[in-house]
């Protein structure tokens, strides 16, 4: 009988391979491409580039692909290169791009972002600096507070009532251009220092109205922006949120507020926390090692109950497989592994002994 038990919990743990359904979609393993720029756009368009570069991890096997931050608005880009999700026309190339994802088998999402005040910025391969408004591909940038990321750049926009309402519409409007395009699954983007998580952090949000000051008041405007969305997204459809679960800075946003926010996000309809961090104050030092910011995805699960994508240089199969056996996240984001090796999922089957189905044009390089 004991025998019986310890087999069948053996049959039944998860692994990097076993299938997840959240809501109407089912993953069928645990590999999310990661969301990342690529600062290729012109006017928020996506392009050939996006095609094949979402494409190709399609093809390699992940299960979901997530596409970069994708701008809700024009000045809610980083930079004048950021795809965007704020003209209708922009649906159709989209459109193309998740129909290739479906054909071969990946479901795909978009993360909808708005930069707040680091927006404005060149790409990264030019420099990265802030732009000035007055300058060529340069804007004015809007946040929470007047406060600037770094005492350097030019400070943002104090958002007024009309300009948070703006963006809770923009949010909406984007959200029903993705359903229109046919992703799967929205991920809005609350990490990094832009403008969802700008509000939540006493860091950048010193507001003295109903969105600043309490942790109930920071959280109002991710609240609110979830609610837009949720007016056009279908309920059946899964909705993530990225935050930045900790900001590894004393007084700030801290992991227990990440727990607090969790447990509403889940009760608000939410399926997903993926679990990054940092981005919100200039100059934090993270020590960096592999799979570093795993034990908030794993605290973030525990504490609320809600699924967890765990982030952050994680780059073998042996250690993505054994977060979800060890039940610490539910999902696996990989980005700059993913750049490396498109193919990381087929290699990671090969490699933990699981049976996938490969693109029937690449079987005969099949291991
Ligand atoms: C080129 C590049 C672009 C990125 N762009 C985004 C983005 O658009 N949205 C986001 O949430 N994170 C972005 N990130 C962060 C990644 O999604 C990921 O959280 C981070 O790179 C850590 O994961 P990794 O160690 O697997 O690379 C980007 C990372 C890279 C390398």
């Amino acid at each position: 009988m004991l025998l019986t038990i310890f087999v069948s919990n053996k049959i039944n743990m998860a692994h990097l391979f076993s299938p997840l359904k959240i809501k109407n979609i089912e993953l069928k393993n645990r590999i999310v491409v990661s969301p990342m720029c690529e600062y290729s756009s012109e006017d928020g368009f996506a392009n050939d580039w996006h095609l094949v570069h979402l494409g190709s991890r399609a093809v390699g096997g992940a299960a979901l692909i997530i596409t970069e931050a994708a701008a809700v608005s024009p000045e809610g880009r980083i930079s004048f290169g950021d795809l965007g999700i704020y003209k209708d026309e922009h649906i159709a190339k989209l459109k193309q791009i998740t129909d290739f994802a479906h054909a071969h088998g990946a479901h795909i999402g978009t993360q909808l972002a708005h930069a707040g005040r680091k927006a404005s910025h060149q790409q990264p391969w030019l420099g990265g600096k802030q732009i000035p408004s007055d300058q060529p591909n340069g804007w004015k940038s809007y946040a929470p507070s007047a406060i600037a990321f770094t005492e350097s750049e030019e400070p943002p926009l104090e958002l007024d009532k009309a300009g948070i309402e703006k963006i809770k519409t923009d949010f909406k409007t984007a959200a029903a251009r993705a359903l229109a395009a046919g992703f799967d699954v929205i991920e809005l983007h609350g990490a990094h220092g832009y403008l969802l998580h700008e509000f939540l952090s006493p860091a950048s949000n010193k507001r003295t109205d109903e969105y600043g000051g309490s942790f109930e008041n920071r959280i109002r405007f991710l609240l609110e922006v979830i609610e837009s969305v949720q007016e056009v997204w279908p309920a059946e459809n899964p909705l993530f949120v990225r935050i930045s679960a900790t900001e590894w800075t004393e007084g700030t946003w801290t992991a227990n507020d990440s727990v607090a926010l969790a447990i509403i996000l889940k009760d608000k309809g939410i399926d997903v926390v993926d679990c990054s961090t940092g981005g919100n104050i200039a100059g934090v030092k993270i020590a960096l090692k592999p799979g570093y910011q795993v034990e908030f995805a794993e605290k973030v699960k525990k504490e609320s109950g809600i699924l967890t994508g765990a982030v952050g240089l994680i780059t073998k199969p042996h250690q993505a497989d054994e977060i979800i056996q060890e039940g610490e996240a539910d999902l696996i984001f990989i980005a700059r592994e993913m750049l490396r090796d498109p193919y990381f999922p087929l290699r990671a089957a090969h490699e933990l002994g699981h049976e996938v189905t490969w693109p029937v044009q690449y079987e005969r390089a099949k291991w």
